[in-house]
């Protein structure tokens, strides 16, 4: 795998690079938080149960608070307190992964959902993470997005989703669509369990990371 701090490639058996994902700067005005774009927007239960069904069980949720882990229910979380950006992810063997990441602020220029799934991708790289789903918003159009998208496996939603607030409540569904990235060896099994909820992608089964 070639991982610099910006650039993850995918090779083919001849070694011949046949994707690569770019985590180049995205430029996204600051915006005034509202309600409608607070971090704590936390993922439907329904979807939840189904990826726990789909994996077998969350082993960890990297991004994440102690009021979502009430539907999340991970083996192991981490928060704002003790950031997972900063933490390696290898908390079991195996790891299962799901990460629905802070998408409101910009780091580095970059923004947060980009930088989210490079550590994502990095931690997979290193062997810390068997197998994951990755929830963003569907921002098509954006490099690092569509670049996901040509690499991994995936199913854009349908329905717009109808995130949940720390009291339980919900503004209804969000005004963009999202997207469910899967990393891991049962890519046609997930396209097979999502397949009902919108649009799949498999990824081409020969494709590996660069080791
Ligand atoms: C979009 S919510 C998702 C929560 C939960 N994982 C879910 O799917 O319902 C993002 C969560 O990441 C938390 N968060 C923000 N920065 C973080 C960091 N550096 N490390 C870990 N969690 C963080 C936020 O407080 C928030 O609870």
């Amino acid at each position: 795998m070639n991982v610099s701090n910006e650039k993850v490639e995918f090779v083919n058996s001849a070694n011949k690079v046949v994707g690569r994902i770019t985590f180049e700067s995205v430029t996204v005005a600051r915006r005034v938080l509202t309600s409608q774009q607070t971090d704590e927007r936390y993922t439907p239960p329904d979807l939840i149960a189904q990826v726990r069904r789909f994996m077998g069980r969350i082993t960890l949720d990297p991004a994440s608070s102690p009021e979502a882990q009430r539907i999340v229910q991970a083996d192991h979380f981490f928060t704002k307190d003790n950031d997972g950006l900063s933490l390696p992810w290898n908390v079991s063997d195996p790891t299962t992964v799901f990460l629905n990441p802070p998408y409101n602020t910009l780091k580095q220029g970059k923004s947060t959902a980009s930088i989210w799934a490079q550590k994502l991708l990095t931690e997979w790289q290193r062997g810390h993470v068997q197998e994951a789903c990755l929830l963003v918003y569907a921002a098509f159009g954006y490099k690092w997005f569509n670049d996901l998208y040509k690499n991994l496996t995936s199913v854009v939603f349908e329905e717009r989703l109808r995130f949940v607030n720390p009291d339980g409540t919900s503004d209804g569904q969000a005004k963009k669509a999202s997207a469910l990235f899967y990393l891991g060896p049962r890519r046609l099994a997930f396209t097979k369990e999502f397949c009902s909820r919108g649009f799949t992608r498999v990824e081409y089964p020969k494709l590996q990371i660069r080791q």
